[in-house]
C-alpha cells in the first residue's frame, strides 16, 4: 500500500512537483493459514463478502478444497484463476488472462487479490494488481522456501518478455503477506534446497547465528521440510529461529533501498557470475544451484585473499556439499566468468561489486579481480571442490518439469522426457532434443533474480 504527500511550487518558466510516497506493508507468520479457526485471512475480506484468489495448478491441486472449505466456513463466496506452471507461463498472456478475470470478477477498487503461490505466481500476479487500473490491492501468500524468504520479501513483481527474465515489471507492494511455512510440506525437496541456499547466503554474509543453525540443522532442515513434515520439534525451532532472522535480514538490508538505486548489495552474493550460468548448461541450472556455485567460488576467491580463513572457507564448502547444493559445473569456465563480468558490469554501473563473506556472517564488496585472479582461483576451486562428495556436484541440479510443467503439442512434458539419463554421479539431466526446445524457450538469455 502506498500514500503520497507532493507539493507543487512555481518556478520563473513553469511548476516544480515534488513528492514522497509512503509505502507500508506488514507480515504475519501463521501456519495453517487456511484452517477455519484462523481468522486472520478471512478478516481482510469480510468488507467484501468475496475473494478473488490466483494460484498456480500445483497449488490449486494441493490446497483448493482446503479454501474452499475455508471460505465456506467464513460465508465468503470464493472465485479462484487458476495459472500454468513454470517459467514459461511467467508472461504476458497469463498476466493477461488474470486481468480479464479480473474485469470478469468486476474488482472493486481498493479490494485485495489473494495471491497463493511460489515466487513465479506472486510475481506474475502482483505485476497484474501492479498495473491493473494503474494500481490494485492484493494480499500474498507464498508457498515455497524461495518465496517464503525472498520473493515476498521484496515488492518486485514482474513477468518475462522478448527473450529476457523480468523485463517487464513494477515495484508493487502488498497490502500483507502471510507467511505460512506449513505449505513446505507438500513442496518437493528440490524446490526446498533452492530456498536453503537463498539463506546460507544472506546468512553467511550478514547473520552469522543463522549461518551457525543452518550449519547444525542442515540434513534435517532439508528432508523434514523445515520442520514441517514429520515431528521433529528441534528442527521446527531451529527453522522457525532461521526464517524469522533471514527475513528480517533481508528486510533490514533492502528495505532502505527497495527501489534497488544502492549497487552495492549484500543480498547479491552470489548473483555475480550466475545470471549468465545458470542458463549456460544444455538443460539449465536450477537457480539454488547456480548461485551456490557462484557463491563457493567467491568464497574460494575471497580465501585466496585472506578475507576467509581456511576454516570458514571448508565450514561454508562443507555446508554447500552437505545441503546437495552444486558448487561447481563444466561450464563454469573461464570462459564464462569473463562473459558473466562483462555482462555484470552493465548492470552494476561499471562496477564489479562482489559480494564475498569477510569474515564469515557478514560481507566485503570486490571490485578490483583481475582477470588473472579470476582464472587461478577458479583453477583452485575447481581442485578444491573435487575432494568434496560427488566431487562438488549437487542433487537434482538441473531444471525438470517441476519447474516447466507445460505441455509440448499436447503431451506432457514428462513424456517428452524420454532423452532423461542419469549420470554416474547420479544428477539427473534431460536431453530430449523437444525438451530442450522448451527449455530454451522457457529459459531465455535474460536474468534471474
Ligand atoms: N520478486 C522477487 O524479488 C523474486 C525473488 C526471488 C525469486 N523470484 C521469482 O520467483 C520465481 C521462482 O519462484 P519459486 O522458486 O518459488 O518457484 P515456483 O513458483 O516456480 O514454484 C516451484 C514449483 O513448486 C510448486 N509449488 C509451489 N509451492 C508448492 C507447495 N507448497 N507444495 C508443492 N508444490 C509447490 C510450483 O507449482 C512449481 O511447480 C522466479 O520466476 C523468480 O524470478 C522473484
Ligand atoms: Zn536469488
Amino acid at each position: 500500500m502506498s500514500d503520497l504527500k507532493a507539493s507543487v511550487v512555481e518556478t520563473n518558466n513553469g511548476f516544480h512537483v515534488e513528492g514522497y510516497e509512503k509505502i507500508e506493508y506488514d507480515f504475519t507468520f501463521l501456519d495453517n493459514v487456511f484452517n477455519v479457526e484462523n481468522t486472520q485471512l478471512s478478516k481482510c475480506y469480510e468488507r467484501w463478502g468475496r475473494c478473488l484468489a490466483i494460484m498456480d495448478l500445483n497449488i490449486f491441486n494441493l490446497y483448493g478444497d482446503e479454501m474452499q472449505k475455508y471460505f465456506d466456513h467464513h460465508g465468503l463466496e470464493l472465485r479462484i484463476h487458476k495459472t500454468k506452471i513454470g517459467e514459461k507461463a511467467k508472461s504476458m498472456d497469463t498476466l493477461l488472462s488474470i486481468v480479464d478475470t479480473m474485469t470478469d470478477f468486476g474488482i472493486i477498487r481498493k479490494e485485495p487479490v489473494l495471491v497463493v503461490g511460489g515466487g513465479l505466481v506472486t510475481d506474475v500476479a502482483g505485476f497484474a494488481c501492479a498495473a491493473y487500473r494503474r494500481t490494485t490491492n492484493y494480499i500474498r501468500i507464498p508457498t515455497t522456501v524461495i518465496g517464503l524468504i525472498d520473493a515476498s520479501v521484496s515488492i518486485k513483481v514482474a513477468v518475462n518478455y522478448g527473450n529476457y527474465k523480468n523485463r517487464l515489471g513494477a515495484y508493487h507492494a502488498p497490502m500483507h503477506t502471510f507467511l505460512d511455512f506449513g505449505f513446505l510440506r507438500t513442496l518437493p525437496e528440490a524446490q526446498v534446497r533452492n530456498g536453503f541456499a537463498e539463506l546460507i547466503k544472506i546468512s553467511s554474509c550478514g547473520h552469522l547465528p543463522t549461518f551457525d543453525l543452518l550449519d547444525k540443522f542442515c540434513e534435517r532442515l532439508i528432508s523434514t521440510h523445515f520442520g514441517r513434515l514429520g515431528d521433529d520439534s528441534e528442527c521446527r525451532e531451529a527453522a522457525d529461529k532461521i526464517n524469522r532472522a533471514g527475513i528480517f535480514e533481508m528486510l533490514k538490508l533492502e528495505t532502505p533501498n527497495l527501489h534497488e538505486i544502492g549497487l552495492d548489495r549484500v543480498i547479491a552474493y552470489g548473483h555475480t557470475w550466475s545470471p549468465l550460468h545458470e542458463l549456460t548448461p544444455e538443460v539449465p541450472l536450477r537457480h539454488g544451484h547456480a548461485i551456490s556455485i557462484d557463491m563457493a567460488y567467491s568464497a574460494t576467491l575471497a580465501n585466496g585473499r585472506g578475507l576467509m580463513t581456511d576454516d570458514e572457507h571448508h565450514r561454508l564448502l562443507n555446508l554447500f556439499s552437505r545441503a546437495g547444493l552444486s558448487m561447481d559445473h563444466e561450464d563454469f569456465n573461464e570462459d564464462i566468468l569473463d562473459k558473466a563480468t562483462k555482462a555484470i558490469l552493465k548492470t552494476r554501473d561499471g562496477k564489479l561489486r562482489a559480494a564475498v563473506p569477510n569474515p564469515l556472517g557478514s560481507c566485503t564488496f570486490l571490485n578490483d579481480v583481475s582477470t588473472e585472479e579470476m582464472a587461478k582461483a577458479l583453477r583452485r576451486h575447481k581442485e578444491i571442490v573435487k575432494k568434496y562428495p560427488r566431487e562438488g556436484l549437487g542433487l537434482e541440479a538441473f531444471v525438470d518439469a517441476s519447474d516447466t510443467g507445460y505441455t509440448m503439442n499436447n503431451t506432457p512434458v514428462e513424456k517428452v522426457m524420454n532423452g532423461h539419463k542419469t549420470t554416474s554421479n547420479g544428477i539427473e539431466s534431460a536431453r530430449g532434443d523437444e525438451l530442450r526446445e522448451v527449455m530454451a524457450n522457457g529459459y531465455p538469455n535474460g536474468h534471474k533474480n
